[in-house]
């Protein structure tokens, strides 16, 4: 069975239970599911529901998706990823997002928990992505081409829509929540970096660094979805802050900050 038919037996399965027609999604980093308070009218669906996905591994990663209404606008989220360091595949990556596509999605925003390589970032600020580098050795678009998605060739200009940034800029400013911006850079994990490798990437001009998001922006693009990426400073990188660095640290910050990106996220998702 090729990629697309997968995809779309996973679609018409997905249709038959999804009684909403959403065009946007978001994709929550593990421990950011705070902003499915919000959200009215919860229907869920686990991963192992749905036909060619991919399975959940990892601690904190709930894996299913839920739909329902935030301020009247339907939206589409999942909660949690998969990412390169469990051994999933760039297909398997690729795969929720290519399939948000064939759902009818239009938009998607991506959160993600990362290290801070900027030395005016502090743990816990909202960094947007504006650009990013990428040093996982594969991406979701080696191989052969799904025309039916996109070009063989994409460019990744505007990949993180400057419109959209701007419009969530104000909506934070409205809020006063602080939004910084910056250059993300995607490693392979899952360890952490050395402190020559963080000081090699702050040279390169990245200002943040994290495990996940490049692949899937990479295969949103392709299929033309617009994409916004949010951030979260959970420590600094290593080598700039304390002489420790651990998941735990990761997953306090996440805690301290959950309600603030929620506020965030509902506002971005009203201010449509
Ligand atoms: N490095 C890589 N990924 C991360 C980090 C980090 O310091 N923090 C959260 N995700």
């Amino acid at each position: 069975m090729t990629e697309l038919e997968k995809l779309q037996q996973a679609t018409e399965s997905v249709r038959e239970r999804l009684s909403l027609s959403p065009k946007i999604a978001l994709v929550l980093g593990s421990g950011m599911s705070e902003v499915l308070q919000e959200l009215e009218g919860v229907q869920r669906l686990a991963w192992e529901q749905i036909p060619h996905f991919p399975r959940a591994t990892v601690m904190g990663h709930a894996g299913e998706w839920v739909w329902g209404r935030i301020e009247q606008e339907p939206v589409l989220i999942s909660r949690g990823r998969v990412h390169y360091y469990e051994g999933y595949s760039m297909a398997q990556i690729a795969f929720p997002i290519r399939l948000m596509k064939l759902l009818g999605i239009e938009r998607l925003i991506l959160t993600n928990a990362a290290g801070g390589i900027n030395t005016d970032y502090r743990v816990g600020d909202f960094v947007l992505i504006r650009d990013h580098i990428n040093t996982i050795p594969d991406n979701p678009l080696r191989g052969e081409n799904i025309s039916e998605l996109g070009s063989r060739f994409p460019n990744l200009l505007d990949a993180y829509s400057a419109r959209w940034r701007a419009q969530t800029k104000a909506v934070a400013q409205e809020l006063g929540l602080e939004l910084r911006e910056g250059v993300y850079i995607a490693t392979p994990g899952p360890i952490y970096e050395t402190p020559a490798e963080i000081e090699a990437y702050r040279r390169w001009g990245a200002d943040l660094v994290g495990m996940s998001t490049v692949p899937e922006v990479i295969a949103a693009r392709h299929c033309g979805l617009e994409v916004l990426a949010i951030s979260l400073v959970t420590n600094l990188a290593a080598g700039l802050g304390s002489d420790t660095l651990t998941h735990e640290e990761v997953l306090e910050t996440t805690k301290r900050r959950e309600r603030d990106l929620a506020r965030l996220l509902q506002a971005v998702v009203r201010g449509l």
